[in-house]
């Protein structure tokens, strides 16, 4: 069967609710699916013993913190913003961990207060920052291993002169001088791959660590492995469960792991529709309600989004387009049964990290609706309207006002 919004649906066992959407885009998050993939991590916790910690930043929907936010230890957050929002919607029951490149010393007092753990990104956000988290957060280091996986280094934190962690050569220094004893330092924070698929570099990553820093390593409390591993993909979970029996046999610290796209992205689905199609030199283009804006990492990193029920096979090929005047505004060429008509509504899978989270209006596109699914039922939990358009580009009122009395 080629690819149309009859095709089935992997993730629903019917396609029912695809026609009851009221509207489209819409971005749809599979609630069961989510928690399949909270079901590995927590038989990955009960062996081993690690912490779980979603990384938000994949997709901070509310309703997604509530769900997954009792299937795991915590969250991790990247800005004062992320740790405001999961602790408001938490009520303040998360615990929160965070590590950024870009720590303000203006944000650090209220971080310190939100997080229970703070790793700086440098040696030299370690020496100007921790006094302003002191006796509140525990204070860790992100360290760059230098050892790399990836070729390409738009993904790789890893990478030559990268700005992710502190270098690891540097690190040793630090610690072979005592200044990083004298920092107050109890962990430090990992995050090193993307996309992988097998824990092998994770092993060969913590083998690396344990040679340089053996000593270090025997006095630290955490280690945060941080994320890009995939998973629901990976067949060597017993490489991942023995490396974690390694840290804590070894090294007896505790260890995180703070997953982002294993939690969320197989679960998100984009519905869109045909708005219109022509012939362009000999091509059938087909023009959706939605746009690489949508989807940025699409156009980032020039990937072809997933199409629901693509058959390769297919007799009819056509060129998916989004909505905005950019020319490069294209989701790639796809095969179906039969040409799309205006009105067909299609869905691109496994979107849910990294989608909505980077999505934008422009062009003045509105951003795609936000809904759940559980079962086969749909629950509409978002619509944009011009009026938060508006409010992001027309100047604030009350300021317009205060101008106008002179204040
Ligand atoms: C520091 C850190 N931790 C965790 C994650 C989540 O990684 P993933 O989505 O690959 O699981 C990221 C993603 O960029 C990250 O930068």
């Amino acid at each position: 069967m080629g690819t149309s919004w009859k095709s089935a649906s992997v993730h629903c066992g019917s396609d029912s609710w695809i026609d009851s959407l009221p509207s489209t885009p819409a971005f749809v998050f599979d609630k069961d699916r989510i928690n399949a993939n909270l079901a590995r991590f927590k038989q990955i916790r009960s062996i081993s013993g690690c912490h779980v910690l979603y990384s938000i930043k994949a997709c901070p929907a509310e309703a997604l913190l509530r769900e997954i936010a009792n299937q795991v230890d915590g969250f991790s957050v990247s800005s004062l913003f992320e740790a405001r929002l999961a602790n408001e919607v938490t009520n303040g029951t998360a615990k929160l961990h965070t590590t950024t490149p870009g720590f303000r010393r203006e944000e650090m007092s209220e971080l310190g207060t939100l997080c229970e753990t703070v790793s700086f990104n440098s040696l030299n956000q370690l020496q100007r920052l921790p006094f302003l988290i002191a006796g509140r957060a525990n204070i860790g280091l992100r360290v760059n291993p230098q050892l790399s996986f990836l070729e390409d280094r738009r993904y790789d934190p890893c990478c030559h002169y990268s700005k992710l962690g502190a270098p690891l050569s540097e690190v040793v220094e630090s610690w072979s001088n005592g200044s990083l004893l004298r920092s107050g330092l109890s962990g430090l924070h990992l995050h090193t791959n993307f996309g992988a698929t097998s824990f092998a570099p994770l092993e060969s990553t913590v083998n690396h660590l344990e040679a340089q820093l053996p000593e270090l390593m025997k006095q630290i409390d955490w280690i945060n492995l941080g994320g890009g591993y995939l998973f629901q993909k990976a067949n060597d979970l017993d490489r991942l469960l023995a490396t974690l029996q390694q840290i804590r046999d070894g090294w007896q610290a505790e260890v995180y792991l703070e997953p982002g796209s294993s939690i969320v992205d197989d679960a998100g689905m984009l519905v869109t529709t045909v708005i219109d199609r022509f012939e362009s030199d000999g091509k059938s283009i087909a023009v959706l309600d939605t746009s690489v804006n949508h989807l940025p990492e699409v156009f980032e990193y020039q990937t072809k989004p997933r199409l629901h029920g693509e058959n390769q096979q297919a007799p009819v090929a056509m060129t998916l387009v989004g909505s905005t005047c950019l020319s490069g505004d294209l989701f790639g060429d796809y095969r179906f049964d039969r040409p799309l008509q205006i009105n067909d509504r299609i869905m691109f899978h496994q979107v849910g990290a990294y989608s909505l989270v980077k999505a934008s209006r422009f062009n003045g596109l509105n951003l795609p609706s936000l809904c759940y699914l559980q079962g086969n039922r749909l629950t509409h939990v978002r619509r944009y309207h011009y009026e938060e358009y508006r409010q992001q580009w027309c100047e604030d009122d009350s300021e317009q006002q205060r101008q106008r009395v002179g204040l």
